[in-house]
């Protein structure tokens, strides 16, 4: 996909090269099979947006990452030219600025950005929570949902009017300098421009950041127990993220809503908690992380099972990323792990 955008300016004007910044994920578990629990929302608060963003759990296809930045982004510009950004918004509220216009945020909105894209973050407040997912691969909507044209068909869990796609598109006609942080090989550089980033007097295409909220996603249910693929929501070649939504549990009079206990074979399985209770788990914390490697069987805790029995409809709220390769454990995600999860299923 591409877009064609009509600059006032020439958009090569680079004025000095900056200083450069390493970013490259400190790994503190390379080859891990432990399950594990990250308690999220102890990653600390930092003004901002780029030094706030944490990462938690990666591999070579996609870095996961927990960020509380309190500052709006205003003396800098910012690219990933390495990936595709996909941003959770779990707390607070704002606007995303592109080149492309802007996207009102809030509490539950996935906000994609195409690599490339320059953008820069505004906050309304200083509370803010957000589980980022950089993918070296494209994001796209599952193609199954989408018919041969590209629309999304009847049975998909959201449709194309549930989509903030960039608006008010403001022309900003200037000349002077302007820092633009782009990432690229894991390197940050620092960039400055004689013309300001966000010149676009218009553009046509199909690559543009745009949002979604999880509250949208309208669940898929049914009588017996369904696999994760029924909450899918973006897919990438190497990992798939998913909602789980409030929504009706399974009907069949003698069902039982609690998932069995099961061995993912194909993948590492993330799951980011938002909202609500949870029907597997005793202990659950919003911005929570927990991961179940493949190669390692895990289900639901003691009681958690009989507990379900009987329930009717759940409001639970969570995000699961699915990563196809394992991934590693940076030494920031041992900071705020919780050590006896991998014996939460003893009696
Ligand atoms: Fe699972």
């Amino acid at each position: 996909m591409s877009s064609l955008l009509y600059h006032t300016h020439r958009p090569t004007m680079i004025k000095e090269m900056g200083p450069t910044r390493d970013l490259k994920p400190v790994v503190a578990v390379e080859k891990n099979i432990t399950p594990r629990r990250l308690l999220g929302f102890r990653v600390t608060p930092t003004d901002d947006f780029l030094e706030s963003r944490k990462y938690q759990l990666v591999n070579s296809d996609c870095y996961i990452s927990l960020a509380a930045p309190r500052k709006s982004m205003t003396d800098y510009f910012y690219k990933n030219a390495d990936g595709d950004e996909l941003i959770f918004v779990h707390r607070g509220s704002g606007t995303l600025k592109t080149m492309l216009g802007n996207i009102p945020f809030e509490y539950g909105d996935y906000l994609l950005i195409p690599r490339g894209m320059i953008y820069q973050m505004h906050f309304d407040g200083e509370d803010n929570r957000l589980l980022i997912t950089e993918s070296f691969t494209p994001i796209y909507t599952p193609k199954r949902y989408r018919n041969y044209f590209g629309q999304l068909l009847e049975h998909s869990p959201f449709c194309e009017r549930d989509y903030k796609i960039p608006q008010d598109l403001q022309t900003h006609d200037e000349l002077g300098e302007f820092v633009v942080k782009v990432k690229k090989q894991d390197i940050l550089h620092e960039i400055t421009y004689a013309s300001h980033p966000f010149d676009v007097i218009g553009w046509d295409g199909y690559n543009y950041p745009y949002g979604f909220s999880i509250h949208n996603f309208e669940p898929i249910t049914g009588r017996v127990h369904l696999p994760p693929p029924i909450h899918q929501t973006f897919e990438t070649d190497r990992f798939v993220v998913c909602s789980f939504a409030p929504r009706l549990y399974d009907y069949h009079p003698l069902a039982i809503p609690a998932p069995y206990s099961h061995s993912n074979i194909d993948s590492d399985e993330v799951l980011y908690y938002v909202d609500g209770d949870f029907m597997s788990r005793n202990d659950v914390e919003h911005g929570m992380i927990t991961l179940h490697p493949a190669g390692i069987v895990h289900g639901p805790q003691p009681g958690a099972t009989e507990r379900s029995i009987g329930k009717k409809e759940t409001n639970e709220l969570a995000v699961m990323i699915d990563t196809f390769r394992p991934l590693q454990v940076t030494q920031d995600a041992l900071g705020i792990e919780d050590p006896n999860y991998k014996y939460s299923w003893l009696e």
